[in-house]
């Protein structure tokens, strides 16, 4: 599903240059869960960007369901995200001044969803968290625990093939953190594809394959002790 070939990032600012990422090459099978380790700096969320279609490889090829996306433009990017890419970020990424439903609703509009099936389909991706009771609610009057499985119902509402999560867990307490892994090993057992980005061990123990990235490249690849477990 997601074929990486010595793909490097090179962020500029005036003339300081700096290598985020230093020729990465990976492949990701359909229906795979991942987890990208790495401390902080190491080039996470560079990657993550990349494999999200939010940024373009400085040199190197990115193919996603066959589809060459290392070299489209902005707008063809947007097509590729919505149609193919589900996202959960660490600051939960909700509009406050919209209900729950509201917010999960957006990549549907996007999409061109009638207006008629938006709802339906935003209440079943909430009940599908957990939040079936709480569709009204803004992310203000939810816990964040909460407030992240919206996000998750967000995520999955378009059935994307593919969901990628850069510290989902990040700003959660433990019992949350629960949720949130419980609710990826749901989708993964559903056969979404799963690329998650941690700098916890325990966390990346959830995955059945461990990427662990440094200073932009990737040092190991291995099983974890989930990897021939069927879910
Ligand atoms: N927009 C940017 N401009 C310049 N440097 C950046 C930019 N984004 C990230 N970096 C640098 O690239 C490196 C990797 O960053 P990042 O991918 O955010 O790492 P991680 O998510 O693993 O913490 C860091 O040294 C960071 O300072
Ligand atoms: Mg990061």
């Amino acid at each position: 599903m997601i074929e990486l070939t010595a793909i490097r990032k090179t962020y500029r600012s005036g003339t300081i240059e700096f290598e985020a990422l230093r020729g990465i090459d990976t492949d990701i099978a359909e229906g795979e869960y991942v987890a990208v380790i790495g401390p902080s700096g190491s080039g996470k969320s560079t990657l993550m960007n990349i494999l999200g279609c939010l940024d373009n490889p400085t040199e190197g090829h990115y193919l996603l369901a066959g589809e060459d996306v290392s070299q489209m433009t902005e707008t063809q990017l947007a097509e590729v995200r919505n149609k193919r890419i589900g996202f959960v970020f660490q600051q939960f990424n909700l509009l406050a001044s919209l209900s729950a439903w509201r917010n999960v609703e957006l990549p549907l509009i996007y999409a061109g969803v009638p207006r008629a099936d938006r709802r339906a389909r935003a209440v079943r991706a909430l009940e599908r968290v957990g939040l079936g009771d709480r569709v009204d609610n803004r992310p203000g009057e939810l816990s964040g625990g909460q407030q992240q499985r919206v996000a998750v119902a967000r995520a999955l509402v378009t059935e994307p093939a593919m969901i990628l999560a850069d510290e989902p867990t990040g700003n959660l307490d433990s019992r949350s953190t629960a949720d949130v892994l419980g609710l990826l090993d749901e989708l993964h057992a559903s056969g979404r594809t799963i690329v998650l980005i941690t700098h916890e061990h325990e966390v990346a123990e959830r995955a059945q394959r461990n990427l662990v990235i440094a200073d932009g490249e990737i040092t190991s690849d291995v099983p974890t002790a989930r990897a021939g477990v069927i879910v």
